[in-house]
């Protein structure tokens, strides 16, 4: 399926709105709830079994899904901001909780994202964090970018967590 042209519309979420989706542990989306459905502009059919990177948005830097990926494969959870592409090249955030699903032996079974609506005062971090973290990949890479962020995070003297948690406090 060809990537839409992001444009600038925005959608955006409702206080109480939840968006979830689960996916094997490959990233292929195995559920979304309705809100998640109607959201991307995709039918149900188009988005199931597909990467869940169809609604990865060129804005998105690349080091935060990997980080994403190290956390889940590791068994640990992860917050995130994340600007998602719908179907028809609009736009909308999230805040992301993402986790591991274990079966009774304790191995991964899946993954679950949770996401809610960004308070606007974390995304006026976000926005120009990532527009940053983006242009130090397109000129030196992921591994550039991965510099730049723990070299912000060091200079603010937190932790991933500590920093995202801590803006929309
Ligand atoms: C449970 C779960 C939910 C995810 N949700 C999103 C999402 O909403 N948007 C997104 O771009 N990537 C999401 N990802 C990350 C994608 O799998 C992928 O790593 C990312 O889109 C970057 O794609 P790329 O690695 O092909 O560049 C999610 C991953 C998991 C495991």
């Amino acid at each position: 399926m060809r990537r839409p042209d992001p444009t600038s519309v925005e959608r955006s979420l409702k206080e109480d709105d939840f968006i979830v989706s689960k996916t094997d542990l490959k990233g292929r989306i195995i559920y979304g709830n309705k809100m998640f459905i109607e959201l991307s502009g995709y039918t149900e059919e188009e988005l199931l079994n597909k990467p869940h990177s169809i609604l990865r948005h060129p804005d998105m830097p690349k080091v935060i899904f990997k980080l994403l990926w190290s956390r889940i494969q590791n068994g640990q959870e992860i917050f995130a901001y994340v600007k998602n592409l719908c179907k028809d090249g609009a736009y909308y955030w999230v805040f992301a909780n993402v986790t591991v699903t274990k079966d009774m032996n304790g191995n991964a079974r899946d993954y679950h994202s949770v996401r809610r609506k960004p308070h606007p005062r974390a995304l006026e971090t976000i926005k120009p964090l990532y527009a940053k973290l983006l242009d130090e990949e397109r000129s030196g890479g992921l591994e550039a970018s991965e510099r730049l962020l723990n070299s912000i995070l060091q200079e603010k003297g937190v932790g991933y967590d500590e920093f995202i948690l801590g803006l929309h406090q």
